[in-house]
């Protein structure tokens, strides 16, 4: 049987985890979940979720622990990840780390991988973003041509976390509540860290190479490293 791919995405906000996240997704046809997305779906919508959320996030900070992992357990225990998952910005505490410990308890080993960028370069990175309000997608805005979604033709926005200073809070928050995970992953045979300040082919290549280097240290099938299960 074909090892599952259980792969945690690390890195401060606009590291490229979406980024990555996507593409790695659909080369390996296993869903992507990203915290984020099911947030702004359900501000988009309405939904409850939505309205205790959208404060929080519009100021930069994070949604609560509980609703969180509430959100996380809920989405993996669908039946679409028995053949892996990337996950997309949970955890992003020690706390949501430790609850997802738990939820994979008996499911394998997850894969971790930290896409490291320096502050100013995420500043500049999220000042240039805009995402499309019909399908969602991400890009880096170029002045030079018109703003339409390279992918459906859709209007291109601000995110409204995007600003200057809410990202400054954002980073803020990153590495106050969310850096601890690095220590907290470090240790295992499972994590790698990649540099994300390079092209994003470049990171995709080397991120790539990372998951690939974790999968070798594990025995097929079982999910488990040679280490940690020997
Ligand atoms: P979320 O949507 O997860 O935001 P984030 O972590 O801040 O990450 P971003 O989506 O901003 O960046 P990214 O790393 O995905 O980068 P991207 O690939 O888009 O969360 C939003 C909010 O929801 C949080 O602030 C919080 O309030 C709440 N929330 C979500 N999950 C939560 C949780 N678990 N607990 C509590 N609260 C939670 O790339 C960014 C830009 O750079 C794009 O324009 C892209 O085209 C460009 N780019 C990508 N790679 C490169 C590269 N290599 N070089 C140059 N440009 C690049």
């Amino acid at each position: 049987m074909h090892t599952p791919i259980n792969l945690v995405v690390l890195g401060p906000p606009g590291a490229g985890k979406g980024t990555q996240a996507v593409e790695f997704a659909q080369r390996h046809v296993i869903p992507k979940i990203s915290t984020g997305d099911i947030l702004r779906e359900a501000v988009q919508s309405g939904a409850e979720l939505g309205q205790r959320a959208k404060a929080t996030m519009d100021a930069g900070g994070l949604v609560e622990d509980e609703l969180m992992i509430a959100i996380a357990r809920e989405r993996l225990n669908r039946d679409d990840v028995k053949s892996g998952f990337v996950l997309d910005g949970f955890p992003r505490t020690v706390t949501q780390a430790t609850a997802l410990d738990e939820i994979m308890t008996g499911r394998g080993s997850l894969v971790v991988v930290d896409i490291a960028v320096p502050d100013d370069a995420l500043v500049a990175r999220l000042a240039r973003r805009r995402v499309c309000g019909q399908c969602g997608h991400a890009t880096s805005l170029d002045p030079t041509v018109e703003a339409r979604c390279e992918r459906c033709g859709g209007e291109l926005v601000l995110r409204s976390d995007d600003t200057e200073s809410i990202v400054r809070e954002r980073l803020r928050v990153y590495a106050e509540a969310s850096r601890p995970l690095v220590d907290y992953y470090s240790s295992r045979p499972t994590f790698r860290a990649v540099d994300g300040d390079q092209s994003p082919a470049a990171v995709g290549a080397a991120f790539s190479e990372a998951v690939d280097a974790i999968l070798a240290g594990m025995p097929a099938g079982s999910g488990i490293p040679e280490e940690a299960g020997a």
